[in-house]
């Protein structure tokens, strides 16, 4: 197992900062992930840690040992790592066994320790049955698991997955979240995984480092970071939210384009203010704050994702498909809510918004 330790890495390639004073440590046996959009860093990051790129500056330990800083270069092969990417490379000319063995053949060792160590991972990855056949003879979820079973071979105290998803199909994507993280706790090893995809993110992680253009503009647990988003681009970036402009006095909050509705509010923010409510956090009640015309219905079964126009604003609501029968478009409705976020009127948002399109 191992610690990762960042301090203060940069990387630039030419003019472009890509990684701006990165500064963290990923504790032992943490199931870490790197969140953000296309482009903001993360896979730069991930090779950084990896050894397949120097940053330009700052320093990174793996456990006690320096590996990347100043003077000092551990090279990948010498950093006891696993690696699996999105293009997962499996060598099409050897079956399963082969594939999976061949991190210790090139390291020449011993076949009977060979031989134990890739049982052992085909058993955990689920492709014991498999060992004999060649790669083409396998779907896409399990010459994944080949390269995860590569990758852990030889029992790395470090495992890096950059997007090792995207290529499959959603419903193999949802199982093999839960298979990648049983492994993970299984093996007690620490992984930094890469996404830009927010539930993949939500489901696996201990902790989420989300980033935007090479920053890190929150870290915590998924209930922090959904809950208590540090800023609008971290509310923004997972799940869903409208934001809205408000004046925040006496104990209210007035929404000049709701018509002026207000939203009773304790905080500690005062004056312009903006405010994000998600959509599962409004729902439909007589005796609701706000009060609106229902304009849209989308029935998805499980869910009810609705608009309401409220003032002059269209509010998402997303409500129980269970009592969907009960609403007609075109209805005066009250919505009731839950829970709602309350951010300073900085005018970042904006900003934000645009380097996401
Ligand atoms: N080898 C490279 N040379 C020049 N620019 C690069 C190189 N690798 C990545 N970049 C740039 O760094 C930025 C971040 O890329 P990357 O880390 O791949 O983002 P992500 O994985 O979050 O999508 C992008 O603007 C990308 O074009
Ligand atoms: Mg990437």
């Amino acid at each position: 197992m191992a610690t990762v330790t960042i301090k203060h890495i940069s990387k630039s390639f030419g003019n472009n900062a890509v990684l701006r004073d990165f500064n963290e440590v990923f504790e032992e046996g943490e199931f870490v992930t790197l969140l953000g959009p296309s482009g903001c860093g993360k896979t730069t990051m991930l090779r950084i840690i990896a050894g397949f790129e120097k940053p330009t500056s700052g320093e990174l330990y793996i456990g006690d040992e320096l590996v990347s800083g100043g003077k000092t270069f551990v090279p990948p092969e010498k950093r006891n790592i696993g690696m699996v990417f999105q293009s997962y490379a499996v060598w099409p000319h050897m079956n399963v066994f082969d594939n999976v063995a061949y991190p210790l053949t090139i390291k020449k060792r011993p076949k009977e320790e060979i031989r134990t160590n890739v049982e052992r991972v085909l058993e955990i990855v689920h492709l014991s049955q498999y060992a004999k056949r060649f790669p083409n003879q396998l779907s896409g979820g399990q010459q994944q698991r080949i390269a995860l079973a590569r990758a852990l071979v030889a029992e790395p105290g470090l495992l890096l997955l950059d997007e090792p998803l995207s290529n499959l199909d959603a419903k193999l994507r949802e199982s093999m979240r839960f298979e990648i993280k049983e492994i993970q706790r299984k093996l007690g090893i620490t992984v930094v995984y890469v996404t830009h995809d927010q539930t993949e993110a939500m489901a696996m992680s201990d902790r989420i480092f989300l980033i935007n253009r090479g920053v890190v503009q929150q870290s915590g647990s998924p209930e922090i970071i959904y809950n208590q988003p540090a800023n609008q681009f971290v509310a923004d970036f997972l799940g869903k939210v409208d934001f809205f402009k408000g004046i925040s006095e006496n104990g209210k909050i007035t929404i000049p384009s709701m018509g002026g509705q207000t939203l009773s509010y304790d905080g500690p923010r005062s004056g312009k203010v903006e405010v994000a409510i998600r959509p599962e956090n409004l729902f439909f009640d007589d005796n609701g704050i706000l009060s609106g015309t229902l304009e849209e219905q989308y029935y998805l079964g499980d869910v009810d994702d609705c608009r309401v126009r409220v003032g002059s604003t269209l509010v998402r609501v997303i409500a129980s498909g269970y009592e969907y029968r009960k609403r007609k478009k075109g209805q005066q409705v009250h919505l009731g809510v839950r829970d709602f976020m309350v951010f300073e009127d900085d005018g970042s948002l904006q900003e934000m918004l645009e380097i996401q399109t």
